[in-house]
């Protein structure tokens, strides 16, 4: 049995929720999975931050408020945030990082991910940031170190598609791929069909914690920028950078536009792609785009995601699933360490 001691680095919905999955469900994922999670440190710019190599209470932890400086209320905890500290002193095994997407540079992310891989400590991220601008440097460093550097969150939460791609799907030669990858966007659209306002329709989607700290990412289409370079980079070997793909969001689209839809049997959906031509030159954009009922993302409402991989020996391959939402997005922070488990499984037995 192992334990891996836990740094979260941001504690917004997405690390609060990993902090309660771990609350709930650490005897079975200890009888089940060959693990637990201790908690042995936060952080948060507006919490504050608190270190305990023992480890945390965590329902102490997870009933702490929203409210600034919140942390400075559990035993040995303070309103500042003491990121570098948190990072390098909690005696952490891993640092799972869920701060905010900055879709200009990844930063401040990729630099607590840098402090980690660097300090020997693998990383966990559900973070667009780090990924789009900076996946092979902080995969390089990791390796250096010999630790991990994990990121299956970035895209479509929960919904594991970057590892079906990289694994199962790695032998039928994969050319490219669109899908709905933004859970806000996909959201208001489907709320519009309903009668609901865009206004409307992107308040209830920031309550129910879908939609980035500032939702223009989500309906101008930069939030699905991000994670067609990670996918692009990831599946089809391009080098892409998010200023490569051209994007267009769905603030344009009328009401009027969206009645018309329906009425001709067809949704707009705002959709990300990329496509390897056969001389291995790759080309992705983002754009809304008139989907008619019989194509297979078509009836893919609310913050639900899809995707469609275009592969060569299977033609399309489909997958739906949960692409936004604090439970949903936190399991795939865990899922990240089932995969840094295994590794050092397979190391061990090497
Ligand atoms: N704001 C994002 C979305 C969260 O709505 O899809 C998941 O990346």
């Amino acid at each position: 049995m192992s334990e891996y001691k836990v740094a979260l680095i941001g504690f917004g919905g997405v690390n609060r929720a990993l902090a309660q999955l771990a609350a709930e469900n650490n005897p079975r994922w200890r009888r089940d999975l060959g693990f637990e999670l201790r908690i042995v440190g936060v952080s948060d710019l507006y919490l504050g931050s608190v270190i305990s190599q023992a480890g945390l209470n965590l329902d102490e932890l997870c009933a702490i408020p929203a409210e600034s400086g919140a942390l400075a209320r559990v035993p040995g905890g303070s309103s500042k945030p003491f990121t570098e500290e948190v990072i390098t002193q909690s005696g952490a095994d891993i640092v799972a990082e869920a701060t905010f997407t900055n879709p200009v540079d990844g930063q401040p992310a990729t630099s607590y991910c840098e402090l980690a891989l660097n300090a020997g400590i693998s990383v966990v991220t559900t973070n667009k940031g780090p990924v789009a601008f900076h996946a092979p440097r902080l995969r390089s460093r990791a390796a250096e170190r010999g630790v991990e550097f994990e990121f299956e969150g970035a895209v479509m939460s929960g919904t594991p598609v970057i590892r079906l791609a990289k694994e199962a799907l790695a032998g039928a030669e994969i050319l490219g791929f669109e899908g709905i990858l933004n859970g806000t966007s996909n959201f208001v659209l489907s709320g519009m069909e309903m009668g609901l306002s865009f206004d409307e329709a992107v308040k209830k989607a920031q309550q129910l914690g879908y939609a980035e700290a500032d939702p223009t990412a989500d309906v101008e289409g930069h939030d699905v920028r991000l994670k067609v370079v990670i996918l692009a980079n990831e599946l089809l070997g391009a080098s892409l950078r998010p200023a490569d793909v051209a994007c267009k969001g769905i603030t344009g689209l009328t009401q009027q536009s969206i009645d018309d839809a329906t009425v001709n049997n067809a949704r707009w959906k705002l959709i990300g792609s990329a496509m390897k031509s056969p001389d291995g030159v790759v080309t992705a954009k983002v754009e809304p785009l008139l989907v008619p009922q019989s194509n297979a993302l078509a009836s893919v409402g609310d913050a639900v995601n899809a995707i469609t991989f275009k592969t060569r020996m299977l033609g399309d391959v489909t997958v739906r699933g949960p692409g936004a939402g604090r439970v949903e997005t936190a399991y795939a922070l865990l899922a990240d360490i089932i995969s840094i488990h295994r590794k050092k499984l397979a190391g061990e037995q090497k």
